[in-house]
């Protein structure tokens, strides 16, 4: 798939094949995209448990929860809890320097005098409001986003949870007191069509951009679209004619009870 369809067709996948396993293989290709993203003073503070269904502790398994449309974590064969480091920032000096040897941080033959006489003390002053959620859990994302393509272009399907018991989580898991967890990612093999129902309403494109100043929608060019459209980036609007026929059929298949959404 090139790239331009695989974003068209990452959407969130609720339902995946619980009798499939997903190829550790193809969960290291995701967590291989999702550590060469940025982050801010080349800091990597993203990291990740992979729980595996099928082999993880229970208590691990039990810790595992998500409050909305929960049935997720039951029916998918691999959980991704994504968390942040924050104390990666406390090495952060470290990062500079060697972003600095590889040529990607200042020039010119004073520069590693003044970054040490200049940027790191700069970082230093404001090291523990940088732990706060903010920069990192917007880096963490941009790594996370990386994942979810590779999944998508291996023929995965992913749907991001916000975390129930995240205390409970961090103490199962044995996640360091530095850790933040962010979100749980369920990873499977799709029970669902391709289209998952088609793709799901967002908001007018002049409602979002604006150009050289808030009030002034950003133009969007119908040629721009109609390139897109044919390249599969941008895809039928849901839902498919057929879906709720589709989504009784996932609800009976999986055994999910109750209405799905909590
Ligand atoms: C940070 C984040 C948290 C989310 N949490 C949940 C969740 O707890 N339960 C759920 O069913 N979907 C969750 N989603 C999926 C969104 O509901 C979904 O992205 C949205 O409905 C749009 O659908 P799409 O991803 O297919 O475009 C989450 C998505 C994001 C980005």
């Amino acid at each position: 798939m090139e790239l331009r369809e695989v974003i068209g067709r990452r959407r969130s996948i609720r339902f995946m094949l619980p009798h499939k396993p997903v190829e550790p293989e193809k969960i290291q290709r995701m967590l291989e995209a999702a550590r060469i993203a940025s982050h801010w003073g080349n800091v990597q503070s993203l990291r990740a448990v992979v729980v595996f269904k099928d082999s993880a502790p229970q208590e691990v398994i039990d810790a595992i929860t998500a409050p909305v449309a929960g049935f997720q974590i039951r029916i998918a064969p691999v959980v991704i809890v994504w968390y942040v480091e924050t104390a990666a920032v406390d090495d952060q000096s470290n990062r500079l320097r060697e972003l600095m040897k590889a040529g990607a941080l200042g020039f010119g033959a004073e520069k590693e005098a003044a970054l040490e006489r200049q940027l790191i003390p700069f970082f230093d002053g404001i090291r523990e409001r940088l732990k706060a959620p903010g920069l990192n859990e917007m880096d963490c994302g941009q790594g996370i986003a990386q994942a979810t393509l590779m999944a998508f272009e291996q023929g995965l399907g992913t749907c991001l949870l916000g975390g129930g018991n995240t205390d409970k989580m961090h103490k199962n898991l044995g996640l360091p007191e530095s850790a933040r967890i962010l979100i749980l990612q369920t990873v499977g093999y799709p029970a669902e069509s391709p289209e998952a129902g088609g793709q799901r309403p967002r908001l007018p494109f002049e409602s979002l951009y604006h150009m050289n100043g808030y009030g002034k929608p950003f133009p969007r060019s119908q040629a721009v679209v109609e390139e897109l459209e044919a390249d599969h980036l941008i895809q039928s609007p849901a839902p498919t004619p057929w879906r709720e026929t589709e989504l009784d059929y996932l609800k009976n298949a999986l055994g999910i009870k109750g209405n799905g959404l909590i």
